[in-house]
């Protein structure tokens, strides 16, 4: 074979080869002119080899991408400083109908006679960016099912939550007329205070339906500065019901000044609410008469801890392992889905759920939030 055929010989199985690729793969030029561009390319980006080649690589960008360009490959050209050349990052790509789509390149760097040669190697992630959102999607429905299911389960509390303050009111009221009705000058006073009383109730009354329609409701995440005081009292407003009804006293310990974290409010509630719905369960279980369930808000150097901790029997050494495993549950009626659950929304916020025994003797819960949220 002479030096010339062995030359065509190697041609041929480089095409091959580029053709076979199941990656986009386009060599450039140092200035950025499109020598090859290969099928898997022709197919990523909508045009063939032969309308792009000899054009600029940075037609296939969008902005500003697209405008750094030429400058970016200059400047590696002075400088040998290195940004996504050797290595590879996700970017956006621009077809020739004007989508855009998320893909990754690798770039690697070719010197042959002297010619200097870039070759970018892509993947269409359009398929994977699709399949997260479905993923961020279901978790979402899964989160606010879990919800559901859980205010279900409360409902009894919160209507008397919302029945109470309405029986106050409607007795409020009957007073006030019968006072009227017997001395109206001697009322004006009374009937004041009556007045002052029923809007207090009935402000008592709204704040609870307020905070079931904010967690009935379903909706992506959505962060925002909120103080984890505020959130955990709006929280046990919930439970008052409940925790009377099984004897059990719940204690709250704010921090002492706010604590404004940068969170998703309904989904922070949403790991208070099903952890004190654990230690009631938990509680009542064991039938002890003189439950607890503490709950205790810290600052540290570098987090804010949220801590729910309960004198019930705890959990078996060889259950700890499996607690956050989605399905575990040792209930008759549960899911095994709370604690999953609660330990993915920390995680989507920075933060971690851990547990350890509690010094009362039952179960800790502890979530904390990274302090570099706030603000
Ligand atoms: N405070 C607690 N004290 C004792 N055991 C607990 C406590 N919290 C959770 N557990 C144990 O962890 C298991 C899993 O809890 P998780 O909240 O994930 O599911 P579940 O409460 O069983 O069901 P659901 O999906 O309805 O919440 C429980 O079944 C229970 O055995
Ligand atoms: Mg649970």
């Amino acid at each position: 074979m002479t030096a010339k055929e062995g030359t065509r010989e190697a041609g041929n199985a480089f095409d091959a080869l580029l053709e076979a690729a199941v990656d986009g793969i386009i060599i450039i030029d140092e200035v950025g002119t499109v020598l090859r561009f290969n099928q898997a390319a022709e197919r990523i980006f909508g045009y063939t080899e032969t309308e792009i080649s000899g054009g600029n690589i940075k037609q296939l960008m969008p902005e500003p991408d697209r405008g750094n360009h030429d400058a970016y490959l200059s400047r590696y050209m002075r400088t040998g400083k290195r940004s996504i050349i050797g290595g590879g990052r996700e970017v956006t790509g621009l077809k020739k109908n004007g989508d855009t789509f998320p893909m990754f390149l690798s770039v690697g760097e070719t010197t042959r006679q002297k010619a200097r040669r870039y070759v970018g190697i892509i993947r269409d992630l359009s398929d994977v960016q699709a399949s997260r959102e479905k993923v961020r999607e279901l978790e979402e429905q899964l989160l606010h099912a879990d919800r559901l299911v859980i205010l279900g389960e409360l409902t009894a509390g919160i209507a008397h939550e919302i029945n109470q303050p309405l029986t106050a009111i409607a007795a409020y009221a009957d007073a006030g007329k019968r006072m009227i009705n017997r001395n109206p000058a001697d009322a004006t006073s009374e009937i004041d205070s009556i007045c002052e009383r029923i809007a207090e109730q009935s402000r008592r009354a709204a704040a609870v339906v307020q905070r079931l329609r904010k967690l009935v409701r379903s909706g992506t995440v959505s962060k925002g500065q909120h103080d984890i005081n505020q959130i955990i009292k709006n929280t046990l407003l919930l439970f008052e019901y409940e925790v009377k009804k099984s004897n059990i006293e719940l204690s709250f310990y704010p921090l002492e000044t706010a604590g404004e974290l940068y969170v998703d409010e309904i989904h922070i509630q949403q790991i208070i609410v099903n952890l004190i719905k654990n230690s009631i369960d938990a509680i009542s279980e064991a039938g002890s008469p003189d439950g607890r369930i503490e709950i205790r808000v810290m600052k540290r150097p570098s987090d804010v801890t949220i801590s729910v901790s309960d004198n019930g029997p705890g959990v078996r050494e060889e259950f700890r392992k499996q607690l956050f495993e989605s399905f575990f549950t040792t209930k008759p009626k549960g899911v095994g889905l709370g604690l999953s659950i609660c330990k993915t929304i920390a995680g989507a916020h920075g933060g971690s759920l851990t547990f350890a025994e509690s010094t009362q003797g039952g179960s800790t819960f502890t979530l904390s939030l990274p302090l570099e949220l706030i603000g």
